[in-house]
């Protein structure tokens, strides 16, 4: 099992995830060589490309003018495979067994699955009837969300990724798990005593987690719509974020106990009632409006392909409580859109005040997580200022972890990438985390068809509605800015 070398047949090899983040992100982890060993990847497509002309776009896509180019693109191979015809997979089951002998691969198999959903129940039952499955070595299986659109269409889909593949042989993205920073919550909090000591509700009065984007919709109304913001970062990432933040230490730095930690967390987010949902969530859909660098954009509604008359939420503002002993009483307050002021995804602790406050002036200990564009830490203290007087001014203690990357992505993706490689689910998820998160988010798609809590709108540029500030002045807080 721990064998690293592979074969990855990789479904939708022609398409926008595999060409944007995919290729750039294995061509980094072949440069590391001694990480990956051996390597070889079949593409999979409707389109009739031959070996080269694939490569070729293999070659665009990475971007390189290195000379390890050349060995790197020998590894790739395209077939050409109707998804639905089980005919193709013999011939790709041969080609499988001819690059597996040529490259020495183990017969060990990843079965990437780059493709919509409603394709996954047919892919997997075909790789098991025509005996790609029945491989001498290990097989793994990695799919992309959406993991089905509520609950009860997550289990169909899972029962039928199921027949064909163990879930330890499953490994689900969220590439979010696979961010520098995200990955670094546990380290923040589990190897310093400091934080860990005071990581709940006696010293933190509330958590602030952002995913702010400035992109609109983009050309996915097709996908997009019928999802909305809820569904496309709440359900995932978001409730990821906040599950990592506030899981108790696991007791090994083992996967599953890290993951059964996580999955303790999403069970005590308190649910929603309709009324919860009225008074805690915010869903509201952009308006046209000037982003920070003067571009001026329209309305959502104006978007190419979207209904003119949609209700489809793209921000979603949402206070939500963890009942357990360690955050009884903090509110956990998370925000996502699209076309905000800023591309931003932070987490804020906000620590209580000192139980008697001789400075007048004092602000709140935060300790900031960036995840992205800068990856770092922040913790902000008081401190006296300066010279003879007794004021206090605001301090921050900075570590920039690197403070010029823009390459979040795929980043994550290439950790990913490898953690699949190396046989490593810890940063995928579970298949009992992704039911817990569509429990929560089903009832809130639920209270919202029922009318409780009106679509919003705000301004393209903006952080959002004016009622997601109120969220946390009802309770005395307020956002903290991007920083
Ligand atoms: C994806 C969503 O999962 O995450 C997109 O489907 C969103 O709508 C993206 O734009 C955001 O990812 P990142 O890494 O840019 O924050």
């Amino acid at each position: 099992e721990n064998s690293k070398e592979s074969t990855i047949i990789l479904f939708g090899a022609t398409g926008d995830l595999a060409v944007r983040k995919l290729y750039p992100a294995l061509y980094q982890l072949y440069k590391k060589q001694n990480d990956v060993e051996r390597f070889a990847v079949i593409g999979l497509g409707r389109r009739k490309y031959d070996h080269d002309t694939y490569r070729n776009m293999v070659k665009n896509s990475v971007k390189t003018d290195d000379a390890s180019i050349d060995d790197f693109l020998s590894r790739f191979f395209f077939y050409s495979l109707d998804v639905d015809n089980i005919e193709g997979y013999v011939g790709l089951g041969a080609l499988a067994d001819k690059v597996d002998t040529d490259f020495n691969l183990s017969g060990n198999r990843i079965f990437y699955l780059a493709l919509a959903p409603n394709f996954f129940g047919t892919v997997t039952n075909n790789l098991k009837d025509s005996g790609l499955t029945n491989t001498k070595g290990w097989k793994r299986l990695v799919i992309e969300k959406p993991f089905g659109h509520n609950l009860s269409s997550a289990k169909v889909l899972n029962e039928q990724i199921r027949s064909a593949f163990a879930e330890e042989e499953i490994y689900r993205i969220d590439h979010y798990l696979g961010k520098e920073m995200v990955q670094n919550i546990q380290v923040i909090r589990f190897a310093n005593p400091l934080f860990e000591s005071i990581w709940n509700n006696r010293y933190i009065s509330n958590i602030q987690i952002t995913s702010s984007e400035t992109l609109g919709v983009g050309e996915r109304a097709g996908y997009y719509d019928r999802s909305g913001a809820l569904m496309d970062m709440v359900q995932n990432h978001m409730l990821q974020m906040v599950a990592l933040t506030a899981m108790e230490p696991p007791s090994r730095l083992e996967t599953e106990d890290i993951r059964d930690e996580k999955v303790k967390v999403l069970r005590s987010i308190r649910p929603v009632t309709s009324e919860s949902v009225k008074d805690d969530i915010i869903r509201a859909q952009y308006t046209s409006g000037v982003l920070a660098d003067g571009q001026t954009v329209r309305s959502y509604l104006d978007e190419e392909n979207i209904d003119s008359q949609s209700q489809t939420e793209t921000f979603v503002g949402a206070k939500l409580y963890i009942d357990n002993f360690r955050w009884a009483g903090v509110p956990f307050y998370i925000r996502t859109g699209k076309r905000m002021g800023v591309k931003s995804t932070q987490i804020v602790i906000q620590f209580k005040d000192a139980p008697l406050n001789p400075y007048l002036d004092q602000q709140p200990n935060l300790l900031v997580i960036h995840v992205q564009p800068d990856e770092g830490l922040s913790l902000k203290l008081n401190a006296k200022k300066i010279g003879e007087s007794q004021e206090t001014m605001p301090i921050h203690l900075d570590f920039c972890h690197n403070c010029t990357n823009d390459l979040g992505t795929s980043d994550a993706y290439e950790r990913l990438i490898h953690d699949c490689i190396r046989g490593d689910s810890t940063n995928f998820t579970r298949w009992d985390e992704v039911a817990l998160s569509w429990t929560y988010v089903d009832s809130i798609a639920q209270a919202w068809k029922d009318g409780y809590g009106p679509l919003e709108y705000y301004e393209s540029g903006t952080m959002g509605p004016k009622s997601v500030d109120d969220l946390l002045a009802k309770n005395g807080f307020h956002w903290w800015p991007i920083t």
